[in-house]
C-alpha cells in the first residue's frame, strides 16, 4: 500500500511542490501575511538565517531517514525520495549561506574569511557545507555512470560526516545548553545507528 502510493506517478512532482513551502511560507511573511504584517521579526536578518538554517538541517536529516524508514517498512519507494529531497537540503543551505553572506555581512569578505576562521560554529558549519558540494555536482545520472556505482557510494558516504557536523554547528551556535539542537543531534544519532546495525547484521 505505501509502497504504491510512494511510486505513483504524482509522488514525485507532489514532493517537489512540498519541499517549496517553508519558501512560500516566507514569502508570505515577507509580502503582508501573519500576525505582524510584512514584518519578519524584530531582527529580520537574524530570523531568514535561522529559519533557512533550520529548513536545510531538516532537509538533510529527512535524506538521511529515507533508508532506515524504507528498512522499517519494507517500502522500497522511500529511496526515489533520497536524491530529490538531499538537493533541497543543498539548496536550503545555500540560501542560508547567501543570507548570511549578504544580509548579515554585506558581501564584506574580509569580516567573512575572519568569521570563519575565529568562530568555531561557522568553521563547522563552513567545513559542512564544503562537503556537501561534490555531493550534489554528483548527484546526476551521468555523473553516477562517469564515477561507477562503487565509487559514486564511496563519496555519498561523506553524508554519515556531514549531517553530524551540521548538528554540531547548531549546537555549538546555541551558546549554553538548549534542547532543540539537542533533539536534531539525537535523530542524527538515532538515524546513523539504525544504518550501523542495519549494517552490521548479517
Ligand atoms: C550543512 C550546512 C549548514 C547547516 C545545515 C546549517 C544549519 C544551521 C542551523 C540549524 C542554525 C541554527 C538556527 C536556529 O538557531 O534555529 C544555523 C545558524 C547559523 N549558521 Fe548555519 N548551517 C550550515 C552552514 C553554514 C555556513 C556555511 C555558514 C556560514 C559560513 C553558516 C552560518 C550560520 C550563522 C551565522 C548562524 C547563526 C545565525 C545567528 O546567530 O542568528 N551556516 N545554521
Amino acid at each position: 500500500m505505501i509502497n504504491s502510493v510512494l511510486r505513483h506517478a504524482a509522488a514525485k512532482p507532489l514532493v517537489f511542490a512540498c519541499c517549496l513551502l517553508p519558501l512560500a511560507w516566507l514569502a508570505w511573511r515577507l509580502f503582508g501575511g501573519g500576525p505582524q504584517g510584512g514584518v519578519l521579526a524584530a531582527n529580520p536578518q537574524e530570523y531568514l538565517n535561522r529559519y533557512l538554517g533550520d529548513w536545510a538541517l531538516r532537509f538533510l536529516l529527512i535524506t538521511l531517514a529515507l533508508t532506515p524508514l524504507s528498512n522499517l517498512t519494507r517500502a522500497r519507494g522511500f529511496v526515489r525520495f533520497r536524491r530529490m529531497l538531499g538537493l533541497y537540503g543543498f539548496f536550503y543551505v545555500c540560501l542560508h549561506l547567501l543570507s548570511y553572506t549578504w544580509l548579515d555581512q554585506g558581501f564584506y569578505w574580509p569580516e567573512i574569511w575572519k568569521d570563519i576562521i575565529k568562530r568555531t560554529y561557522i568553521t563547522v558549519g563552513m567545513a559542512s557545507f564544503i562537503l556537501l558540494i561534490p555531493l550534489a555536482a554528483t548527484s546526476w545520472n551521468r555523473m553516477i555512470q562517469r564515477l561507477g556505482a562503487a565509487r559514486w557510494r564511496r563519496l555519498h558516504q561523506a553524508f554519515y560526516v556531514i549531517a553530524p557536523l551540521a548538528c554540531l554547528h547548531f549546537f555549538m551556535m546555541r551558546k549554553g545548553f538548549q534542547l532543540e539542537p539537542v533533539i536534531y543531534a539525537g535523530i542524527c544519532g538515532l538515524l546513523l545507528a539504525m544504518r550501523l546495525v542495519k549494517k552490521l547484521t548479517p
